[in-house]
Formats: C-alpha cells, structure tokens, sequence
C-alpha cells in the first residue's frame, strides 16, 4: 500500500483480504473475542484519491459494485465513514486542522469479511500521512490503526500475516507463494458483530496453524490447505442460508480447498494455478451466486 503523488493529488490501491486460518480463542470483558487468524492481501482493490482543497475534509464514494451486491445499507460519504474516521484520527494525534477531499472508489464487496473497510481506513492513514507531509512510520500509524477496526494494522502491515490479540497484533509471515483464488460474495451480506455473538467458542487441537504455513511455504498446497478453517463459518452459515450453498459449489470444483473468509458472507476456492482460477471463476459467473472473482495473494 504505497501511496503516489500527481502533482498535488495522492492516490493509493487498498487491497482485499482472505481469512486461510480463523480461530476464535475466547469472549473478552471489552465485547470483542480473542483470535489467532492468517490473513493474505488480495488483488481486488478499492482506490482512494485525495486532492487539495481546502475546508475541512470531504468525501465521495463511487461504487463499481455489482446491483444486488450493495451492503444492507448504502455506504455513506458522512462522518461515520471510515476514511474520514480515519483523516481525523490522524489529524488529531498529529495536532493539525485536517483538509482535502478524499475520492473512494469501491469494488471491493461490503459486509463480506473482505476487510474492504479497514483497508480503506489503513489506505487513509497512509494516504493523509503523506499528503499532509506528516512523516508518520508505519509503527506510528499501526497505533492509531486499531483504533479503527481490528483489520486495520494488518493492511498497514503489507503482505500475509498471523493476527492475534483482537486482530491488532500483527506478526508478518514471510516466504508463502503467490496463491491463486476463486472468490464469491453471494448477494447477502452478513454483520461480523451478529456472527461473532453466535460463534460457540470450543476446545480444538493444537499445532494447525504451524502446519498450514509450513505446508504453503513449501509449496504443498493441497496438503496445506486440508489445515484451513473458519470457527465462524458455522455460525455465519446458520445466520445465512448462501455460505453453504457457495460452499456447495466451490466443493465441487477441484480447489486445494475452500472456505469461508472473515465473518463471511464471501467465500474462497484455492486454485490450483491462476489458470484454473480464471477457468473456474468463468464458470461460476454463470451460476447466479453473485460476484465472482479470479485473483491471487499479493
Ligand atoms: O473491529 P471491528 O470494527 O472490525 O469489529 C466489528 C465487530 O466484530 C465488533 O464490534 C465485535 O462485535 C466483533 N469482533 C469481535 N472480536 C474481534 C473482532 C471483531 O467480537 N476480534
């Protein structure tokens, strides 16, 4: 996530996430549950302009969303927004009267535990970082990161990591290999504070995330992804009748697995080679199950 500069307008790419490992350790006394994920970056992307203007920050959201595939409720360009969440969190530990317009172009889908809206508010902050010369570091902006949502620190991190504590604590893992996926957001969206509320928390065995990342780093892929889960994935498919009907249809192509990512509603296949993920995602496109995409880890 490295911002560019046209004359005096910035621009950044905010990439997607997959959830290939999400375990739901416990309930914590501040509301939130404890967890150990393995997050990638994907390519699909949201992108986040700002330009020069002065007055207080403003903001237009555009969104290449598919119809249907629009959350419950519209995105607004109002102050709850996340960016601009985002733009004053950062002006405000930097001392400074925040300004410029921020233009958002969605296509990452809503609602669908693809980290859409933390990644905008991690693009934000490096964004805002850079037009408004403040010379943050990276460690400096992860700070003000979780404040925002518990994805945030991961996108600020900038490639695969395991996340832990709420999600902010972020540990880098270095040496997985360019994965290939198939991603389906069906038209319903899902809360991520309904599906944690019925997430039952259960004992579970040890040592699976360790095998999954070594099985990804040596190029196992099959076999490493026999280790992926989701604890949410049962509750959320009890709240939404889609995620086992795109399970359904995912297990029947020949991924090295599939799951559930997030909170969901979306789901994934991991293909074989970006070739078979185009070939599928084709596929799939004709089967009324809402977006489909072909990309890969980044
Ligand atoms: O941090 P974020 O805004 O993404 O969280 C949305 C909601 O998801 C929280 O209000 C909480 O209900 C739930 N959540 C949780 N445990 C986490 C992360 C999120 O219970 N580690």
């Amino acid at each position: 996530m490295s911002p560019h500069q046209t004359g005096s307008a910035w621009e950044v790419y905010a990439p997607a996430k997959l959830n290939l490992y999400l375990d739901v350790l416990g309930s914590r006394a501040d509301g939130f549950h404890e967890l150990e994920t393995l997050l990638v970056p994907v390519r699909i992307y949201d992108h986040l302009c700002w330009t020069d203007v002065p007055g207080p920050p403003s903001l237009t959201v555009r969104s290449f969303l598919a119809p249907g595939l629009a959350p419950a409720e519209p995105l607004t360009s109002g102050p709850e927004n996340l960016v601009l969440r985002a733009a004053q969190r950062l002006a405000l530990a930097a001392g400074i009267a925040p300004h410029g317009h921020f233009e958002l172009v969605k296509r990452i889908p809503s609602q669908a535990g693809l980290g859409g809206g933390s990644s905008d508010a991690a693009a934000t902050l490096v964004l805002a970082n850079a037009a408004w010369g403040l010379n943050y570091s990276r460690e400096q902006l992860a700070e003000l990161a979780a404040d925002l949502g518990s994805d945030v620190p991961f996108f600020l991190a900038q490639g695969a990591a395991v996340c832990r504590g709420r999600g902010e604590r972020v540990e880098p893992v270095s040496g997985l290999p360019r994965l290939s996926f198939v991603v389906v957001k069906p038209p319903a969206s899902l809360s991520t504070a309904a599906v944690f509320r019925a997430c039952q928390v259960a004992a579970r065995p040890a040592g699976v995330l360790p095998r999954l990342i070594e099985g990804l780093r040596e190029g196992a892929i099959s076999e490493a992804a026999r280790w992926m889960v989701n604890r949410l994935q049962s509750a959320a498919a009890g709240l939404c009748p889609w995620v086992e009907r795109v399970q359904r249809e995912l297990a029947k192509q020949s991924f090295c697995g599939h799951l559930m990512t997030g909170s969901g509603s979306a789901c994934f296949g991991v293909a074989r080679s970006a070739r078979q993920a185009r070939r599928v995602a084709q596929l799939l496109s004709g089967k009324d199950l809402g977006s489909v995409f072909a990309t890969s880890s980044c």
